[in-house]
């Protein structure tokens, strides 16, 4: 068990001392990775003690120590999962090879694009989750917000190392673009459109948190299978941190439910109008936001046949998430059944080599996982007695990337002509008037123990802290 060591300017388990040119160069890219957190980090709190935890190990047990911490104080470090002796490549052509400990040259473009993609998403949530702090719905949730902001934080800082380590200048450069690329910006934008969406109110922010943070769990389990071992071991430890961003989607949701489900009752009343006046979120708009950000997300697995993804796995660069669940570790021999769009709306099941598809095994992964909580959340609606249901919409419903792209489907799966789909995408997806609406709730609650109207308050704190705990002391 290697510790962490935070004696250092950049805590770290990987003995940065002893490389200089190396810790010269991370230390020179430090000041601007705080410059960037000041400008486009969390608006207006940067003064507040925030009760966050830090990494103390990378055991997955106690691995972290909590308490009152400034946010540009926080101690953003780079932190490897321990290796495993004698790692074996588990998948593709050179399968049962020794793991890779630097990167080959003939794969050095791939993986620097690789991670410079995944690095990419972990600023732009907190750019794009910048100004949520101002509308907080409690100082729990505050705390949430800054706890997963700082840890995206250290996510780029885990991809910066990789960069810096092992892709010489090209890599520095990458690192560079990392802090000047921005979340919705015209002429730069982030590399991935998800990303570049507006998150602007907390519903979207749970939604973000459940659909996208999950995004990112299946694409570290994918890095996690690589035979470049130094990205394995810290996509290992990242997902340890991501558990806790689905969470405060999950039960973000979870509680936005409960409460409409209280008004509900105190109303008599399922009329969303109703419901809206008394200052809860109808369960129907509650579906649209679900809607979007379900299907932003479902495009980031990319191209359903993608020629890169057969690459990448028979080189062993990514694989499968939980590729050991899988039996057949080659799939060299192996065909998918793929539904791709015939004409006028007919779907016909296609023959694709397996090691093409694997977008679409990931994709397929990922939605399972997902339906999980929808599932749950509906079991609240059913146990107040009420007959709406929540659900996942179909993966072909309001694509931007794949077979299904620009493709009008309706939440069903069911083809629609494009006109009747224009006229339904207010039924289907947020309309301004419903963005509006949420808007308006999106006042900030900072009075410990307080919860704004339209969410319930959590079934525990943090840490066995009580709820009304001062999670963020304000300046
Ligand atoms: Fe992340
Ligand atoms: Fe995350």
């Amino acid at each position: 068990m290697t510790a962490l060591d935070y004696s250092e300017r950049i805590p770290n388990n990987v003995d940065l001392a002893s490389d200089r040119t190396l810790q010269r160069a991370l230390e020179q890219w430090q000041p601007k990775f705080l410059t960037w957190w000041k400008e486009l980090g969390p608006s207006d709190f940067n003064g507040a003690d925030v009760y966050l935890r830090t990494a103390t190990s990378v055991d997955a047990k106690g691995w972290a120590t909590y308490g009152a911490v400034k946010m540009p104080d926080y101690r953003w470090g780079i932190f490897l999962a321990d290796r495993i002796p004698d790692r074996r490549i588990g998948f593709g052509d050179a399968m049962g090879e020794k793991v890779w400990e630097q990167v080959p040259g003939e794969y050095r473009s791939t993986l620097r694009r690789l991670i410079v993609t995944q690095g990419d998403t972990e600023p732009a949530s907190v750019e794009q989750q910048r100004l949520l702090g101002l509308t907080c719905p409690s100082l729990y949730d505050l705390r949430n917000l800054f706890q997963v902001n700082v840890e995206e934080g250290r996510h780029l800082w885990a991809m910066v190392y990789l960069l810096h380590a092992y892709f010489g200048r090209d890599g520095r450069e990458e690192a560079e673009a990392l802090l000047q690329r921005h979340s919705g910006d015209r002429d730069n934008p982030r590399i991935l459109n998800t990303f570049n969406e507006p998150v602007t109110d907390w519903l979207s922010f749970f939604m973000f948190t459940y659909f996208t943070d999950r995004d990112g769990k299946f694409q570290l389990k994918s890095l996690a299978e690589s035979a470049f071992d130094p990205l394995s071991r810290t996509c290992r430890f990242m997902l340890t941190e991501e558990a806790h961003h689905m969470f405060v989607g999950d039960t973000g949701i979870a509680r936005v439910i409960k409460r409409t489900l209280e008004v509900m009752k105190e109303l008599g009343t399922e009329d969303s109008e109703a419901i809206r006046k008394a200052g809860a979120i109808d369960l129907p708009t509650i579906q649209k936001y679900l809607n979007f950000w379900f299907s932003s997300s479902v495009d980031l697995f990319g191209a359903e046949v993608s020629s890169n993804a057969a690459t990448t796995f028979a080189n062993g660069i990514k694989g499968r998430p939980d590729e050991a669940n899988f039996e057949d570790h080659d799939c060299r021999n192996a065909n998918f059944a793929l539904e791709t769009p015939a004409d006028d709306g007919a779907i016909r099941i296609e023959q694709v080599a397996m090691r093409s598809a694997m977008n679409e095994v990931a994709r397929k992964g990922y939605i399972k996982d997902c339906e999980i909580g929808v599932v749950r959340w509906s079991k609240l609606i059913e146990k107040a007695g009420y007959a709406f249901r929540l659900r996942l919409p179909n993966p072909r419903f309001n694509r931007s990337v794949g077979v299904w792209a620009g493709g009008t489907y309706d939440p069903d799966g069911n083809y629609v002509p494009p006109e009747l789909w224009s006229a339904s995408r207010e039924r289907w997806l947020p309309s301004e008037s419903d963005k509006a609406f949420v808007r308006s709730l999106m006042k900030g609650v900072t009075e410990p123990g307080k919860m704004a109207a339209w969410i319930a308050p959590p079934d525990r704190g943090i840490n066995a802290l009580p709820v009304n705990y001062e999670y963020v002391r304000l300046a």
